[in-house]
Parts: C-alpha cells; sequence; structure tokens
C-alpha cells in the first residue's frame, strides 16, 4: 500500500518519477487529454484546517482522471466529537478507495495509515506538506531545467514548510540554507538528517542563507492553528522577509515561490510578489498537476 504521510518515507526515484508524472498530465490536460484512470474511485477529503488550494485540487483532481472526491469538514464528522481516529480509519476504509487528511498532529496521519486499509495522503500537518513541496520541485524544474545543484533558501519561521522543503530540496539534491530565528528553527531530527545527506545550514543571518541563491522561498509567520500568537511573531519576525535587499544577493533570475496564502508586507513585500507573480502562480497551478501525480502513484492498481 502507498501513502505519503511524509516526503521522508519516499526515495529520491520516487519522487522524480511522481514529478515526471506530473509533467505529463500537466501536458495532456493543456492537449484536453482525458483519464479514466480512477475510474469508480472516491477520495475522502478530512479537514480539520481552512483550505483553498489543497481542497480545490484533490477535488479537480479526482474528478480529471475519471473518480470522485467528498469533502468532509471535522466539523461535521463524529472525529470532530472525540470518535477516535483508529474507528475512524477502520469505517472510512470500508466506503473510501484513499483519504487525504489536513490536520494538527502528525501522529492522526500515521494513525489512519496504521489502522486503515487504504492508501492515506497528508494534506498537511503542524509537521509537513508533501503535497505542496512536489508541486514546488515541479515548478522548480520547469523555471531552471533541473534541481540537482541548485540552491534553495527559505527564509521565515521553521515550520511545516520548511520542513517539508528541506526534505525535498536535499532528496533531489539541491542545497538547502534557512534563515530564521534561532528559538525558530525546523524539526531538530529533519536538520540532523539534511546535515548528514546533502549540503545544508540553518542560520539567522538572511543574506548569509540567500547568497547565490536559485530559489527563494517564504511562509506566513503565523501558521493556522498560530492565530493567537500573530502579534508576537509579527515582532520576532520582522526581519525574516523576501524584499529586495535579498532578492539583490541570490543569483541572476533568481525564482521566488510562496505556497500561499500570503501577507504582503509580512514574510514577502508586495513588490517583490507581483514581480514574481508569474512564478507563484504557476506554482499554485502545479498543486493540480502534481497531487494528480500523487493520486495515481497512491490509488491506482
Ligand atoms: N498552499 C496551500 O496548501 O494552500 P491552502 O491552505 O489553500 O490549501
Ligand atoms: N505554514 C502554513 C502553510 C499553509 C499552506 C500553515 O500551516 O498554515
Amino acid at each position: 500500500m502507498k501513502h505519503l504521510l511524509k516526503l521522508l518515507d519516499w526515495s529520491k526515484e520516487e519522487i522524480l518519477e511522481t514529478l515526471d508524472l506530473a509533467d505529463k498530465l500537466k501536458a495532456e490536460k493543456k492537449a484536453g487529454i482525458k483519464h479514466h484512470i480512477l475510474e469508480g474511485k472516491t477520495l475522502g477529503m478530512i479537514f480539520e484546517k481552512s483550505s483553498t488550494r489543497t481542497r480545490v485540487s484533490f477535488e479537480v483532481g479526482m474528478f480529471d482522471l475519471g473518480g470522485a472526491a467528498l469533502f468532509l469538514s471535522s466539523k461535521d464528522l463524529q472525529i470532530g466529537r472525540g470518535e477516535p481516529v483508529e474507528d475512524t480509519a477502520r469505517v472510512l476504509s470500508r466506503f473510501l478507495d484513499g483519504i487525504m487528511i489536513r490536520t494538527f498532529d502528525q501522529e492522526e496521519v500515521e494513525s489512519l495509515a496504521k489502522y486503515g486499509s487504504i492508501p492515506i495522503i497528508n494534506g498537511l500537518t503542524d509537521f509537513c506538506h508533501p503535497c505542496q513541496v512536489l508541486a514546488d520541485l515541479q515548478t522548480i524544474r520547469e523555471y531552471k531545467g533541473s534541481l540537482e545543484g541548485k540552491k534553495l533558501c527559505y527564509i521565515g519561521d521553521g515550520n511545516n514548510m520548511a520542513n517539508s522543503l528541506i526534505v525535498g530540496g536535499i532528496k533531489t539534491g539541491m542545497s538547502v540554507a534557512i534563515a530564521c530565528p534561532k528559538e525558530y528553527q525546523p524539526d531538530a531530527e529533519i536538520m540532523k538528517w539534511a546535515k548528514e545527506n546533502g549540503d545544508f545550514i540553518c542560520t539567522d543571518n538572511i543574506l548569509e542563507a540567500a547568497k547565490g541563491s536559485d530559489v527563494l522561498y517564504t511562509d506566513v509567520w503565523a501558521s493556522m492553528g498560530q492565530e493567537g500568537e500573530a502579534e508576537e511573531r509579527k515582532k520576532i519576525f520582522k526581519d525574516y522577509q523576501i524584499n529586495d535587499s535579498v532578492v539583490e544577493v541570490s543569483n541572476e533570475g533568481v525564482m521566488v515561490l510562496h505556497c500561499l496564502p500570503a501577507h504582503r508586507g509580512e514574510e514577502i513585500t508586495a513588490k517583490v510578489l507581483e514581480e514574481h507573480a508569474s512564478e507563484i502562480f504557476d506554482e499554485a497551478e502545479n498543486r493540480l498537476h502534481a497531487q494528480k501525480a500523487v493520486l495515481v502513484k497512491c490509488m491506482a492498481d
């Protein structure tokens, strides 16, 4: 059974095969070619947090592949009233062919996979966001031609995006630099793994991290679930912004990416966002193509 619980579980070859498939599905969609790969199959999409891109890309993705998708809000499910994930997993496995879940605790996603008997796809937890990073890698390849040897610099909170970018970047041969405040570094185990497996640094020196970058990336200072810390975080993260000075020290032709939603004037200036809108919205579009590739990998027979 193939799950996507976190990128650490997937090999470099599996990641690259998924990116190749995403490129193929994208070209076929543009050419108007229809698919029946997941005909008769249903994906349940459990959301315990808000979403625009993830929900719509998975729903449209299932439709494009000939299957169906069910939006299941935790507000309405019994899981929201305390039904254990072990039971939910076993019940939903009797009805569905796959589950995509967006939640808080990574353990919940791992438990769904442990107790259920259908593929589980992680649509974001506090720990990671693997689907987003597959779309990001697809976009970087489109603009830069390849991933190997390119420098990716992430500026901001050492959150779910940072964790997944480190793993996706290092696994595909990129050099990864993270700039964040000392108390907000990415997951310690992931940083240890990255140092052992590739070219990785984490520093609080923004310009040092950004120097010579081919890709600059940022994300919100306060993630979903941290709304209560937003004001305090604005003070802590005020310098951790993609702006002209950061772009200046990067390589000529640097790409700027953002998983979105963005807060202009906080983690990125409105000017840089608009100057790099083509790659940022190609990145958002690629959620659809990358998600379809994940669905085929996990759910096709
Ligand atoms: N980037 C991303 O996952 O967006 P949504 O929260 O809108 O799904
Ligand atoms: N770090 C953000 C990513 C949103 C796609 C969050 O978890 O809210």
